[in-house]
């Protein structure tokens, strides 16, 4: 299992929702996943805070451990990073907030911004109940990506979180130029893990590669992406779902496996430990061993690990889906 949503957040959550009815919330989370999957967006999903609040519910556990995974993966490539300054672009209730005060306690100063009044409401009211000092004083303001003449601040962490899939593809380039801009350190780029999401990250990686960007991860190198349509690079974690969380999904297992697609880059002066390959697919087990599915600089590569090669196979047997090789 992976991250799931620390204590504080959830307790926050729980208050938000006092005085609220499951079946109302269920009704509203269902709604939100009509709409998002069939491909509308916040705007139209998120008008109410009722449904904001269903999104915090429903939505938010999954967005988070996505989050989550990423920033662990960037930690590792970019061991030496300590951002003291977050900005959330679209934060929505401030889910990529969360998710880097948790992997980055020593920032000392967040700021999120998001399109909807909703949102920020809600952000604001959870971040309000955090424990760490930064969330608790958060600037969460609005904040329009699409609006190219509005500067954003200046940031050693920039973090656009499940934001992409909500603009439009002219406005979507112009948002990921100016979120490099206001990029200090690390730039780190979710989407869903749908073959669209890694459109969106693979035209950013592209438009980051010539802005002079490095990249962190996935990617364990910067030519053209070697994969071929209709395949597409994307991960998945898996959380565990509360009472409530499955409540609000109508769901009948305890868990759920969040499929995102992803880019962390760095700014050129930040340390970067080179990723060999990255594992593109869930490992194929067998009595003879292991069938990798590899990303690497020659391209990609399916790669057998015979258990009687016993020094890789053991340095390998547990190797997942997302890992680095
Ligand atoms: C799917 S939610 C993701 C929220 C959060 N980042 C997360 O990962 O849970 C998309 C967010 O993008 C915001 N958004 C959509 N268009 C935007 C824009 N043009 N400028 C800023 N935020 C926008 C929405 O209001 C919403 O909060």
């Amino acid at each position: 299992m992976s991250a799931s949503l620390p204590s504080g957040l959830r307790a926050a959550i729980d208050r938000a929702l006092e005085g609220r009815t499951r079946a109302a919330l269920a009704a509203k989370a269902a709604h939100l996943s009509d709409i998002y999957r069939a491909g509308g967006n916040s705007h139209t999903a998120v008008a109410d805070e009722a449904s904001a609040l269903a999104y915090a519910l429903a939505r938010m556990p999954a967005t988070y451990a996505a989050v989550a995974a990423v920033l662990a993966e960037t930690g590792r490539r970019a061991s030496d990073f300590s951002p003291q300054t977050l900005l959330d672009a679209g934060a929505g209730p401030g889910t990529a907030s969360w998710a880097a005060s948790e992997h980055y306690p020593g920032l000392t100063a967040i700021r999120m911004t998001d399109a909807s009044p909703v949102f920020i409401d809600l952000a604001r009211r959870l971040a309000c109940e955090g424990a760490h000092p930064a969330l608790r004083d958060a600037a969460v303001a609005p904040g329009d990506l699409a609006r190219t003449e509005a500067a954003l601040a200046p940031s050693d962490l920039v973090i656009a979180a499940y934001v992409l899939a909500e603009l439009a593809d002219a406005a979507c380039s112009e948002a990921v130029t100016r979120l490099w801009d206001a990029c200090g350190g690390v730039l780190v780029l979710v989407e869903p893990g749908t073959p669209a999401g890694y459109r969106r990250i693979i035209a950013a990686r592209a438009r980051l590669i010539a802005a002079g960007a490095v990249i962190l991860a996935p990617c364990p190198h910067a030519r053209a992406c070697p994969l071929q349509e209709p395949d597409w690079c994307h991960f998945a974690t898996r959380l565990p779902r509360s009472r409530d969380h499955m409540l609000a999904k109508a769901a009948a297992v305890p868990f759920e496996d969040e499929k995102f697609s992803y880019l962390a880059v760095a700014r050129a002066h930040i340390a970067v430990a080179k990723a060999e390959a990255r594992v593109l697919a869930p490992p194929r087990r067998s009595k003879a061993g292991l069938m990798l599915k590899l990303c690497r600089d020659e391209g990609i590569a399916d790669v057998a690990v015979s258990r009687r090669d016993r020094a890789a196979f053991t340095r390998l047997r547990h190797v997942r889906w997302g890992d680095d090789y």
